[in-house]
């Protein structure tokens, strides 16, 4: 009964794509994307707060692959020479397994039962799934949305989940290197590509949500600076304090907090520093 809410949401939302239209690789199968209770599906604007901490992520119908990747991408970035936008990539998790067995997430919108994907309970590092060896791993940890005053003000921020049974260790490195020389303009397509995965087959589900910073938008020559300012470093009360840094410059991203969907594993999150310090984050 009290599944009737959130199902009713996904139900009467399945009209509309689940990643934004024009997006490639686009995908019509619901990501539930839960951070403490918030579920904001298929374009809703929610407020940046509640994004801080990386999000749990599932599915509403069992997934049979070995092992799934999950990225974001903000879609908005200024650039300028507006209305041209730029991407940024905030989330590459690698290793990923799809529950067999479905968890009640209560939610603002009433309970949803999903199949959540996590990273392995045991051996994290060295986990063989399925005859195939995949590390649990945070290429980009999660770094949550900061759009800054500039236009547009809006910004959508879209997941997708990707099945990676088939990812080869040299599809891995791909993914890896795409993540680092192109963590600004990510092209997810050209990156899914570069990793041997065939997107049509691959992306088997997808959401998006914006962000939305209340503005006033300064004018976008107002950073100065080269291409790369501006990014999305600004956002409301940081308005000011920082000038021309790149996002990826001036998040924190705390190890302990980018660790997969299991926070506590003292290897992995050795890993993720690595990650940090090899992307400058
Ligand atoms: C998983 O399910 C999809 C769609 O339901 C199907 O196309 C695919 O062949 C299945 N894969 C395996 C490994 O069973
Ligand atoms: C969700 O709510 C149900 C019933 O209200 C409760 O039994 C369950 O423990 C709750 N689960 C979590 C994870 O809080
Ligand atoms: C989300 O952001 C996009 C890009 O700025 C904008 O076109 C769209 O109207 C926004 N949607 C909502 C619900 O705020
Ligand atoms: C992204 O990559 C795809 C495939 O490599 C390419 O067709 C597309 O033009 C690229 N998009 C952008 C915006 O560069
Ligand atoms: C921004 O551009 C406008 C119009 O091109 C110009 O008048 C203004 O002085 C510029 N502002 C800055 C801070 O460069």
């Amino acid at each position: 009964m009290a599944f009737r809410c959130l199902a009713a949401l996904v139900a009467a939302t399945t009209v509309l794509a689940k990643t934004p239209a024009g997006f490639t690789p686009s995908s019509e199968t619901d990501l539930i994307v839960e951070f403490n209770g918030f579920v904001p599906l298929n374009g809703v604007d929610i407020s940046k707060s509640v994004t801080t901490s990386q999000p749990r992520i599932g599915t509403l119908s069992r997934l049979n692959g070995t092992s799934y990747a999950v990225m974001m991408v903000d879609l908005d970035i200024p650039t300028n020479a507006p209305p041209e936008t730029d991407t940024l990539l905030h989330w590459m998790q690698i290793g990923l397994v799809p529950s067999p067995t479905p968890t009640q997430l209560n939610t603002t919108s009433g309970p949803i039962r999903v199949f959540l994907l996590e990273t392995p309970p045991s051996s994290p590092i060295d986990g063989t799934i399925g005859g195939a060896e995949l590390k649990a791993e945070a290429i980009v940890p999660y770094f949550g949305p900061n759009p800054p005053a500039r236009v547009p003000l809006s910004h959508r921020y879209t997941q997708i989940l990707v099945d990676t049974s088939a990812l080869t260790e040299t599809g891995t490195a791909a993914l890896r290197r795409a993540a680092e020389t192109s963590m600004r303009g990510f092209n997810t397509s050209a990156a899914l590509a570069a990793a041997g995965l065939d997107e049509a087959r691959a992306v088997v589900a997808g959401n998006s949500f914006n962000v939305t910073n209340p503005g006033p938008a300064a004018a976008n020559n107002a950073t100065g600076g080269s291409g790369g300012s501006g990014g999305e470093s600004q956002g409301g009360s940081e308005a000011g304090t920082e000038t021309g840094t790149g996002e990826g410059a001036r998040q924190t991203v705390l190890p302990g907090e980018a660790v997969g969907l299991r926070p506590g594993s003292v290897m992995l999150g050795g890993l993720v520093s690595v990650a940090v310090v090899a992307l400058g984050l």
